[in-house]
């Protein structure tokens, strides 16, 4: 179960007109701006719930899964998942949850994707047996065959997205995050 309560969270961040002139003088005297990214946010998914969390650019889904995933401290409110505060437990917290973030990869850029999957199973230490058992059933439902041995770089998007999701489930996550953005056309 995840509780996310009354969470908010604020950026502190640099800002400056363009132009040389301005560059140096911002060496000297810097003018910072707050970024209010969570304001009060509050929710509850419950054991077994696929939640979809929508939302324009800029409104905070990232920030959000990025402090479910114990990535980010939120200045104020509480947020517990399976009873661990994800930024306090964040070892435990990683062993049981999955996460792909769009932007970032978790594959080994220039080797073959089964090499970063081992390397993750070592990562996690899952028992052999159960890495095998979970390897099978990805690739059968991913239809990953051929693209276990292609370098992640060669990849096309969609390819790449299949294997991020087999390498986020590999150890057997008892929650998954995805911070895939998508265009509804
Ligand atoms: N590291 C950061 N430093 C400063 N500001 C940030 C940082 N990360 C996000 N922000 C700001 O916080 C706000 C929320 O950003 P966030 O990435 O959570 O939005 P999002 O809902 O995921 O957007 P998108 O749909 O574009 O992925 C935005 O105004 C963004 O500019
Ligand atoms: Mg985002």
């Amino acid at each position: 179960m995840i509780a996310f309560q009354n969470v908010t969270k604020t950026y502190r961040v640099m800002r400056r007109q363009a132009g040389f002139g301005r560059a140096v003088k911002a060496l000297f005297s810097r003018e910072y701006e707050t970024i209010r990214a969570l304001d009060n946010m509050s929710f509850t998914v419950n054991d077994g719930e696929i939640v979809g969390y929508i939302g324009p650019n800029g409104a905070g889904k990232s920030t959000t899964v990025k402090i479910l995933c114990g990535i980010l401290t939120p200045d104020s409110g509480t947020c517990r998942i399976n009873g661990r505060v994800p930024w306090r437990e964040r070892l435990a917290h990683t062993r049981e949850i999955g996460v792909v973030f769009g932007q970032r990869t978790q594959l080994w850029w220039d080797v073959p994707v089964i090499d970063s999957f081992e390397l993750l199973r070592d990562m996690y230490r899952v028992e052999p047996a159960c890495y095998q058992k979970n390897l099978d059933a990805l690739v059968e439902l991913l239809d990953l065959g051929t693209l276990l041995r292609t370098p992640a770089r060669t990849l096309s998007l969609g390819q790449r997205m299949r294997c991020e999701l087999a390498a986020s489930l590999l150890h057997d996550p008892k929650t998954l995050f995805l911070d895939v953005n998508c265009r509804i056309a």
